[in-house]
């Protein structure tokens, strides 16, 4: 078999050979996909797909993107990676584009989002050592329960899935867990000097698409500000226009400390992370003390300008505002016991699935790809249905048809 022309590659022999090489460490639905273009998807055999997880939300651009395609291109046939050992004539280009863009002093590049976390992490440890006086090895961040971060040692540590964080341990210390959307154990929690920061994602995607009570995130700022605490976003799958704003955290007005971006930076092209924060906290880092050989190459750096440019002239924000408000009003309107709850915040949006005849959340999203369109269960009993931002109204009507069609032929 040529590894270079996958034409004669069928679903199931595509699924078998994943199955025979390739770790188990995921369980994806029953479809191969060979192309995508905006919103659709095609398997191999040609049939066509509405995407409703957008790669969990990196996709937000439409696949493709014939202008970040271009970037990309361009600068692969110039020069991909010089490591940050020298200079490259892309890098502070990019570094002047984003930080104007978010509107911070500095950013700090990587390539996935668990990095991006884990920089965020050590910065604010290295912050509370240097400026707030915190003892040695003595600093706390304070997380939220069902938090999703990413996957590494230090992330999972204080993963409250049992899924994700079971038989990895001995585990790493130094961070207090309280229920997310409470400002009063967040009040509590932060009367311990040793408190560095708060990480907390502005909705919790991974967790099923929990949107907390309007005022949550301003007075959990607001209480960071008098514990002397950082306040760090991971925007990493809510950001980028996602939740009808460039950030979740500009529904409340609140600028973090620290700003974690991933996913969708890179409309999904290219594994690309940022961490962004001004001078007196990004600058306590100092050369050799922090670095990745790929964080800032230049096709990263030309892959996020496109990518983030294309969010702005395509008003993807006012888009995903707009037609969230749609989805979330057509999917209410279902009439059935099987949807229990529909919640989300522009167009980041989860319904609950009760199931029904022994039918679960798993069923209705082969039925949906069945009928031709894309969208994976979370935690069991959501379903997370996140399209790229650039679809129109006519195609969202098109999909909340389908989803009718499918939660209904098992009511
Ligand atoms: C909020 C949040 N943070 C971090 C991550 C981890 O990103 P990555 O998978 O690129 O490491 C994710 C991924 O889903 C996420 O949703």
């Amino acid at each position: 078999m040529s590894t270079q022309n996958n034409e004669q590659v069928t679903s199931q022999m595509a699924m078998d050979l994943e199955y025979r090489y390739g770790a188990h460490n995921y369980h994806p639905l029953p479809v191969v996909l060979s192309h995508g273009e905006g919103v659709y998807l095609w398997d191999v055999e040609g049939k066509r797909y509405y995407d409703f997880l957008s790669a969990y939300s990196a996709v937000n651009q439409g696949h493709c993107h014939p202008k970040i395609v271009e970037a990309l291109t361009m600068q692969a046939k110039k020069l991909t990676l010089t490591s940050r050992a020298f200079y490259n004539n892309v890098l502070g280009v990019y570094e002047k584009y984003i930080t104007e863009y978010f509107g911070f002093d500095k950013v700090l590049p990587m390539n996935t989002g668990a990095e991006a976390v884990e920089t965020a992490i050590k910065l604010c440890r290295k912050w509370a050592y240097q400026k707030k006086g915190v003892g040695e090895d003595k600093a706390k961040i304070i997380v939220c329960e069902n938090n999703f971060h990413g996957r590494t040692t230090t992330i999972i540590s204080f993963s409250s899935d049992s899924e994700a964080r079971n038989q990895y341990g001995p585990y790493t210390p130094g961070f207090i867990t309280i229920p997310y959307n409470d400002t009063g154990a967040l009040a509590e929690a932060s009367k311990d000097p040793d408190v560095a920061g708060f990480l907390v994602e502005p909705v919790q995607g991974e967790a099923g698409v929990f949107v907390p009570d309007e005022g949550y995130l301003s007075e959990a700022y607001r209480l960071c500000k008098d514990a002397g605490a950082l306040f760090i976003a991971d925007e990493v799958q809510t950001g980028v226009a996602r939740t009808g704003k460039i950030l979740a955290c500009d529904h409340e007005n609140v600028r973090p400390d620290i700003l974690i971006l991933g996913k969708a930076i890179s409309g999904g092209m290219y594994p690309v992370s940022a961490v962004l924060a001004n001078d007196d906290i990004m600058l306590v880092i100092k050369p050799g003390q922090h670095g990745s050989t790929f964080g800032g190459n230049p096709l990263a750096g030309r892959v996020a300008m496109a990518a983030l440019e294309v969010v702005k002239e395509e008003n993807l924000c006012e888009r995903s505002q707009k037609l969230g408000e749609l989805i979330r009003r057509e999917l209410k309107a279902i009439e059935t016991e099987m949807i229990s709850v529909v919640r989300g915040k522009g167009l980041l949006n989860a319904i609950v699935i009760k199931p029904k005849n022994g039918k679960e959340a798993w069923d209705v999203c082969l039925e949906m790809a069945e009928n031709g369109l894309l969208a994976k269960p979370t935690h069991g009993d959501k379903i997370r249905f996140a399209p790229p931002l650039v679809i129109t109204e006519e195609q969202l009507m098109e999909c909340v048809e389908i989803i009718k069609k499918s939660v209904l032929a098992f009511s």
